[in-house]
């Protein structure tokens, strides 16, 4: 099998490095492309290309540079259908979130591609006579987008997309499990007449790549998507060299289900947002709260649900829940499954590791219920697979403290007929997202996305705010008086 390059100065080309790694088919074990192991010589080549690229790019007008991200939104639809397999057959999620994962980045390049017409700042007035004041937004330098696996090309999308429209040059590391999908999207930048050294891709660890990137000196901001210990090493090795940082770390989501609320939407609402992508989406629900006037039924109504899911080969338009993502992820969500036993927790459905037939080359696991308690480990900790833990609320009040009782607060839901209590919940829950009577997966790209507490360190990606992750704000005063005029005490 022949191993892929890097894309350095606006060629594929080998790594400085002679080491190598596959990516492979969770469902079947089967390896799908060879990759190079960057190393920091590959990275510190990345940079210099991108540093050189920058003049040029930043000086490009930004409706141009949004001309060619609304390119590659338009390639990328033309190759849909290719790039949702390859992320199916990357990752693991079934194909209609494999091609909803391309959509999204679809969406995304379509929607940050308008802001190079916007990217607009701020007139005011000035205090002095003839004085003119105004903000304008400029683009950071070179900068490094580090992103995860489980959504290997919208993510990618967001964050290069948002960068090139403000006028950056990137470096790029994507995840080890997914590098193929990254590569392809690349491809489409590349198609898209993307000038060389503008966007540079290093495949290959965070030990070196990430570290590499995280800590070269002319990278002058870093966006990071992936766990919190790696998210709090990235922004501690940041600070020491006062990097921009935006961090998306996670979460531990609530979805409560009031008295009132509609069960079955509810219940339909929890199954998507737990069981989606196998529970690996960091929106993903895995923290059902019920209150108990409804609870049995909701409880009753959900396993029905959970036991009617088709666990198998995501390529197949009849499964509902791939496998997950690698050898890692399974042991990672089997030993939860057992620290949820030992601690008492009480395992209703699934969780058992899946074997025979077609299964065997994979690391299928069915979905889990239990019924457990908020002070648990599997009822706080992110396990990023397919694990619901369900617990009980007496009334609003018991059932908020518990949703915001986690260090985590990205996305969170309520399911309620009640105006009031939807507000309330609006007001009280501490999350970046909250959805009301939907899940807590499937945000849209034109609002913005993230999240509070441990989630991240307050920026946000997407909509509005995705040119200002990846623009310095400049603040200008034309005074056309003729005289010199102190500002605080003239006038
Ligand atoms: C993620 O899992 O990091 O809201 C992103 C959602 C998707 C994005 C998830 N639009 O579930």
């Amino acid at each position: 099998m022949e191993t892929h390059g890097l894309f350095i100065d606006g060629r594929w080309r080998p790594s400085a490095g002679s080491g190598t790694f596959e990516t492979r088919n969770p469902a079947t074990g089967e390896t799908l492309a060879v990759f190079p192991l960057g190393t920091s010589d590959d990275v510190d080549a990345a940079v210099e290309a991108a540093q050189r690229a920058l003049p040029g790019w930043k000086r490009t007008p930004a409706p141009r540079r949004a001309g060619i991200v609304l390119e590659a939104a338009s390639i990328l639809r033309r190759r849909k259908e290719e790039l949702a397999r390859t992320v199916t057959m990357e990752m693991g999620k079934v194909i209609a979130e494999g091609r909803g994962d391309v959509e999204e980045a679809i969406e995304f390049l379509e929607y940050v591609a308008g802001e190079g017409r916007r990217m607009f700042g701020e007139t005011t007035p000035s205090q002095m006579t003839d004085k003119f004041a105004m903000t304008v937004r400029q683009p950071i330098g070179v900068v490094g987008c580090i992103t995860p696996w489980n959504f290997p090309v919208a993510l990618p999308a967001w964050k290069i997309g948002a960068a090139l429209v403000a006028g950056n040059t990137i470096v790029f590391k994507p995840a080890s499990l997914t590098p193929l999908g990254a590569a392809m999207l690349v491809e489409v930048f590349e198609q898209a007449g993307l000038p060389r050294g503008v966007l540079n891709l290093v495949t290959g660890p965070a030990e070196s790549v990430g570290a590499a990137i995280v800590e070269h000196p002319a990278i002058r901001a870093v966006s990071f998507t992936g766990g919190v210990p790696s998210g709090t090493d990235v922004y501690a090795k940041a600070a020491r060299l006062l990097k921009r940082v935006q961090l998306e770390l996670g979460g531990k989501n609530p979805q409560i289900v009031m008295d009132d609320a509609d069960i079955d939407l509810a219940v339909k609402g929890a199954l998507f947002g737990a069981f989606g992508t196998a529970g690996q989406r960091c929106t993903a629900t895995s923290r059902l709260i019920i209150h108990e006037k409804v609870y049995d039924a909701t409880l009753e109504r959900l396993l029905a649900g959970a036991r009617a899911l088709a666990v198998g080969n995501p390529l197949d338009p009849a499964v509902d829940v791939g496998p997950v993502s690698s050898s890692q992820q399974e042991e990672k969500v089997l030993r939860y499954i057992g620290i949820g036993k030992e601690e008492g927790a009480r395992l209703l459905f699934g969780g058992e590791k899946l074997r025979g037939g077609s299964m065997d080359g994979g690391f299928f696991i069915r979905p889990a219920v239990f019924e457990a308690r908020p002070d648990m480990r599997i009822a706080r900790e992110e396990i990023f697979g397919p694990v619901l833990a369900v617990l009980r609320a007496r009334s609003y009040e018991e059932a908020v403290e518990t949703a915001n009782d986690v260090p985590y607060g990205l996305s969170s839901s309520i399911y309620t007929a009640s105006v009031g209590t939807a507000f309330r919940a609006i007001r009280d829950l501490e999350a970046g997202i909250v959805y009301v009577n939907a899940p807590t997966i499937g945000a849209e790209v034109h609002l913005p996305f993230g999240g509070v507490k441990q989630t991240g360190n307050g920026g946000r990606e997407a909509g509005t705010e995705a040119i200002k992750e990846f623009t310095e704000l400049k603040t200008v005063f034309v005074d056309y008086s003729g005289r010199l005029q102190r500002a605080q005490i003239d006038g």
